[in-house]
């Protein structure tokens, strides 16, 4: 991590947080299904609030927990006056690839699909694994971008049928710019996976923007395979909500945290709304971080020679792991997704 780029990372968030209020979002999006996953609560919730009011024709809210999902459906129906067929609480659980594959399995039965919000997210505080990576990779990279590769055949048809162009909008983090780059070294042994999984090797509090990290590597390594790819157009965009009070860190016990989180951080009501905006983004926006409202370059260290090593080593091991997860994911659709043979050649 360099002092620039972590400076950079920090006044971006203060001077958001301070001075910039959010545009309220405008649009019309009905006859739109919208997948909005961790929608129980927090930026989900709001955002798909958000969603809701803009007059989408069915929400389908993917939580790990159905009690609580299905308490989130009932304010969110109460606070629109929408109808309770435009909802429905679907079970995902993002630290199991069982359960990511069944939820994709029905969403292919879908009759339409227009929008994947990839939303949900945590920060570990203890190295725990989950299937075979550390809790956070499995959770915000490895589940989010097989979610997204599971769900990229259903979003092409729909753009097809329907003449439209599909989006998927994952939420990024102003703190991908304090990353620290060690383990994503691609000579490491083992390559990059293995290195994040060295628990002696790994320091918990910068696990979390480690992730957002990959998460921009992988959306811009999957829009150029979308931007390349004879299919129809599917835009995938990572914007920045900053900082907002959630319950995002609450395995945390930082005091630092807690403090400024009450100075500066936005409600998540303001924090959703650049993520309502990315998912109406246009074409523009594909492969794109986003700032308030705004494509915004991300991290020098994410652009840089050595950014782009790093993200073409990263994306080969991913595509390894997703084909080897679910066998078939990228090399059945490679001609629909546009993966080359480079990608898959490890
Ligand atoms: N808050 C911020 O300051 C901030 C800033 C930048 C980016 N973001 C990003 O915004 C997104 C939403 O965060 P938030 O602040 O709204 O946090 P939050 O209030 O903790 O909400 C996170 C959501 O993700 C769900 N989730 C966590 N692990 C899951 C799993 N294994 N399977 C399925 N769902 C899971 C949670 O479900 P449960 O309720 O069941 O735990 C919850 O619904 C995250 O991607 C986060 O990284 C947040």
């Amino acid at each position: 991590m360099s002092i620039f780029s972590t400076l950079e990372g920090v006044s971006s968030t203060v001077f958001s947080n301070i001075f910039i209020q959010l545009p309220y979002p405008e649009g019309d999006l009905s006859g739109q299904t919208v997948i909005v996953t961790g929608s129980n609560q927090g930026l989900g919730f709001e955002a798909s609030r958000h969603l809701l009011r803009l007059g989408v024709e069915k929400l389908i809210m993917a939580v790990r927990n159905l009690k609580k999902g299905e308490a989130a459906r009932q304010e969110l129906l109460q606070s629109t006056s929408r109808e309770e067929s435009s909802v429905e609480v679907w079970p995902l659980d993002m630290d199991s690839y069982v359960s990511v594959k069944s939820f994709a399995s029905r969403a292919a039965a879908l009759p339409r699909l227009d929008v994947l919000l990839a939303n949900a997210g945590l920060i570990a505080n203890t190295f725990t694994v989950s299937e075979e990576d550390e809790r956070t990779i499995t959770v915000n990279v490895v589940s989010t971008f097989l979610l997204v590769a599971l769900l990229v055949p259903k979003l092409q048809e729909s753009a097809s049928k329907f003449n439209i162009t599909p989006r998927i909008t994952i939420p990024n983090s102003a703190l991908h710019y304090i990353a620290s780059l060690e383990q994503l070294d691609p000579q490491n042994e083992g390559g990059i996976f293995e290195s994040l999984n060295n628990k002696e090797a790994t320091n918990m509090a910068g696990r979390y923007p480690l992730s957002k990290l990959l998460v921009l590597f992988g959306v811009r390594a999957f829009a150029d395979q979308f931007a390349q790819s004879k299919a129809p157009l599917v835009i995938i965009n990572t914007p920045n909500p900053s900082f907002c009070k959630s319950q995002l860190a609450r395995e945390t016990d930082n005091v630092g945290l807690r403090v400024g989180e009450k100075l500066l951080a936005r409600s998540t009501e303001m924090g959703s709304r650049a993520l309502v905006h990315a998912v109406m983004a246009d074409e523009k926006s594909n492969g794109q971080y986003l700032t308030n409202c705004h494509i915004h370059s991300p991290s020098c260290i994410v652009t840089n020679g050595k950014g782009v090593l790093i993200q073409e080593a990263f994306f080969k091991e991913l595509v390894t792991k997703l084909e080897k997860i679910a066998p078939g994911v990228t090399s059945a659709q490679s001609s629909s997704l546009g993966l080359s043979r480079k990608n898959q050649d490890v």
